[in-house]
């Protein structure tokens, strides 16, 4: 039975900052943030939006009424969970209306979480090939104002629909998983912001990636040529970039130019929102799918996943003949076009205008976010949501 990722959604904020105006505020060459980083904006999550709310926007686009029927386990992946026990899936779940016979979990190991997610809906697809599962990657990446991470920010969310049958991309067998125990970016209980050693967070991503990718060619007998493309977890767009380019001597020329040419349109939307954590690797699959024109049914995708900590997995998928069909390319495109620019200023305080920490009641103006879901406020220190269009 194939079983794979049968609907993929995505939402990003409705504003976002141009990098090179960050970069002149910031005082560094716009050309570090634009090649060296290689990110052109940033989304940036107004109050109105947190993980949860990113996420169902994300769902809202892809969820037909089958699927609130047949959805029986939402997995929500995230880094930047809004509560310490009660998992963001339960609530997705209920802004959704999905069907109260279901399981609603949170799962969490940095920005790996939505790949744990899709390989446990795989497992459960396997045992109930006639349901379906939801899993969300979403997250809002803050490292703070004017800190080395501030470049690598960004907001979003993506949800995939996995069944049996899945209309976009079967998932190949052959997974390669590793862990192992370091702290190259992590954010204790007390803290907001993440804590980050970038460079050696630089290093660990490629040596995981140079670990699985050796275990993945020997365990499936394939190589660089019988890929179309390689997604990566994508912190920024340059990171992905330097993991290829390890392993490109591997292949002839041709392949070379071929991944390397692919990795631009893998790169595209990743370029434009930012780091959104869990949902990154995803983001960059659905970049690759909705960009690349010639992109043929059976193709075969690599997709590398990295979470610092760090767990690392290296696993294929197969293109399903008329996946196009099945994409939402013009409503990402709207998404894109609708978007606002805000000043580096505006920026800055709406970076700084977070829930209150002391329990007290808030009342939120939904009015400015465009968002069919909003966060609206908390009362008695429970968040309140509102889904405009029920
Ligand atoms: N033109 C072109 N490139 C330029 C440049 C210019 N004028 N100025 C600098 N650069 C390049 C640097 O050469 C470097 O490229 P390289 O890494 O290929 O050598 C790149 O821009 C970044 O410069 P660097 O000095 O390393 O930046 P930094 O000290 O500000 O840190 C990160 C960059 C990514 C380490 C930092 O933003 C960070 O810690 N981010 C969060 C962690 C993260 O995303 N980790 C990824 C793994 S999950």
């Amino acid at each position: 039975m194939k079983i794979g990722i049968d609907k993929i959604g995505f939402y990003a904020p409705h504003i976002y900052v141009d990098m090179n105006k960050l970069a002149v505020a910031r005082n560094v060459e716009p050309e570090k943030f634009t090649i060296g980083i290689g990110q052109s904006q940033m989304a940036v999550a107004p109050v109105t939006q947190d993980s949860v709310s990113l996420a169902a926007n994300a769902a809202l686009e892809i969820i037909d009424d089958e699927d609130r029927e047949k959805i029986d386990f939402v997995i929500f992946g995230s880094e930047s969970g809004i509560d310490h026990s009660k998992s963001g899936a339960v609530y997705v779940h209920q802004l959704l209306g999905l069907n109260p016979h279901a399981r609603a979990i949170e799962v969490k190991q940095a920005c790996y979480g939505a790949t744990a997610g899709i390989q446990m809906a795989k497992g459960h697809i396997a045992l109930n090939p006639d349901s379906k599962v939801l899993v969300l990657g979403s997250d809002i990446a803050r490292y703070g104002l004017k800190t080395s991470g501030e470049s690598t920010q960004g907001a979003g969310a993506v949800a995939m629909i996995i069944s049996a049958n899945p209309r976009i991309m079967e998932l190949e067998e052959h997974n390669v998983y590793l862990t192992n125990d370091i702290m190259d970016f992590w954010r204790p209980i007390y803290s907001d912001m993440a804590f980050v050693d970038g460079k050696f967070s630089n290093e660990q991503y490629i040596l995981f990636f140079n670990k699985v990718w050796e275990a993945y060619k020997e365990k499936a007998g394939l190589q660089l040529s019988d890929m179309e493309a390689i997604c990566f977890h994508l912190p920024y767009t340059k990171m992905g970039l330097k993991a290829l380019r390890t392993v490109l001597d591997e292949a002839s020329e041709d392949v070379q130019n071929r991944l390397l040419y692919n990795y631009q349109a893998s790169t595209t939307y990743n370029r434009n929102v930012g780091n959104i954590y869990t949902g990154s690797l995803y983001l960059s699959l659905l970049s690759l799918l909705e960009n690349k024109e010639e992109l043929q049914d059976g193709a075969r995708i690599g997709m590398y996943s990295y979470g610092s900590g760090a767990v690392g997995e290296f696993f294929s998928g197969i293109l399903q003949p008329g996946f196009k069909k099945h994409l939402f390319v013009e409503a990402h495109q709207q998404l894109f076009a609708r978007r606002k620019e805000v000043s580096v200023e505006e920026y800055e305080v709406i970076f700084e205008e977070t829930l209150p920490k002391d329990g007290s009641d808030i009342e939120l103006d939904i009015t400015k976010d465009p968002a069919a879901i909003c966060l609206s406020g908390t009362i008695d220190n429970k968040r309140q949501y509102v889904n405009k269009l029920r």
